[in-house]
């Protein structure tokens, strides 16, 4: 399972307060030393794979102080020690993570189905560091068609069954692959894709289509992220 900890500098106050964030997300024990040496040592061990996030980077480098530049030696490191097993995203400045409230109150008041869709693609497409795609597909007969997205124009249908989108859509059970390659059936629709997960998407009690998300990385999609988009599906439904 990947471990995912969110640094936001617009809200991170001090070096005390990014141990607490890696403590938070259990990759710090707490009888470690609250310095930057325990800090690499501790993860420089850990042997699950995990994903660091900066949310406001200049305003993280203020916040860290004298030990800013150490801490990106460290995590330069790490990166060269661990291969994929630990990533480093920066989100563009003034973006701030995902949030279940900021998607609510972006899909408030939408006029069409689609307005929504659309917004929510680029909301989590902005948002969820690592992604190439993200949009909708609706069911309609026998077939899921194409609908708001973001990223590169993809396949107008996928017949239910087929592909990941298929498969979610006739299990009706979210999907996740790890690695698209892996996946007998898999629709490479942009062939940067290494890992996707698909979550049915319901108006009531009847099936509507659903939400996929792709990304060139592979094993980007944790359980947590798992969790994390069924609660922005049942947000979103809301405007189908
Ligand atoms: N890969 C999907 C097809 C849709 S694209 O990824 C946008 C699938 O196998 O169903």
């Amino acid at each position: 399972m990947r471990t995912t900890v969110f640094l936001d500098g617009a809200a991170l106050k001090d070096f005390d307060a990014l141990l607490d964030a890696f403590a938070a997300a259990r990759l710090l024990p707490e009888t470690c030393g609250r310095n930057l040496d325990a800090l690499y040592d501790v993860l420089s061990e850990n042997a699950a794979p995990f994903d660091v996030v900066i949310a406001n980077a200049a305003e993280f480098h203020a916040a860290m102080g004298k030990r800013a530049d150490e801490l990106e030696k460290i995590f330069v490191r790490l990166k060269k020690e661990k291969g994929g097993a630990f990533r480093l995203f920066r989100l563009p400045e003034g973006e701030t993570a995902y949030s279940a409230s900021a998607l609510a109150s972006l899909l408030k008041g939408s006029p069409l189905p689609v307005t929504a869709q659309a917004n929510a693609a680029a909301y989590l497409f902005q948002t969820l560091p690592g992604l190439n795609w993200a949009g909708f597909y609706q069911k309609r007969g026998p077939s899921l068609f194409l609908s708001a997205f973001q990223g590169k124009p993809a396949c107008l249908a996928i017949p239910m069954g087929k592909g990941v989108c298929g498969t979610a859509a006739k299990r009706k059970k979210t999907v996740v692959v790890p690695d698209v390659h892996a996946f007998p059936g898999h629709i490479a629709c942009d062939a940067d894709s290494r890992s996707e997960i698909v979550i049915p998407l319901w108006r009531g009690k009847r099936f509507w289509g659903v939400l996929d998300l792709d990304s060139p990385l592979t094993g980007r999609f944790s359980d947590e992220d798992k969790a994390l988009l069924e609660k922005a599906a049942r947000i979103i439904e809301k405007y189908l």
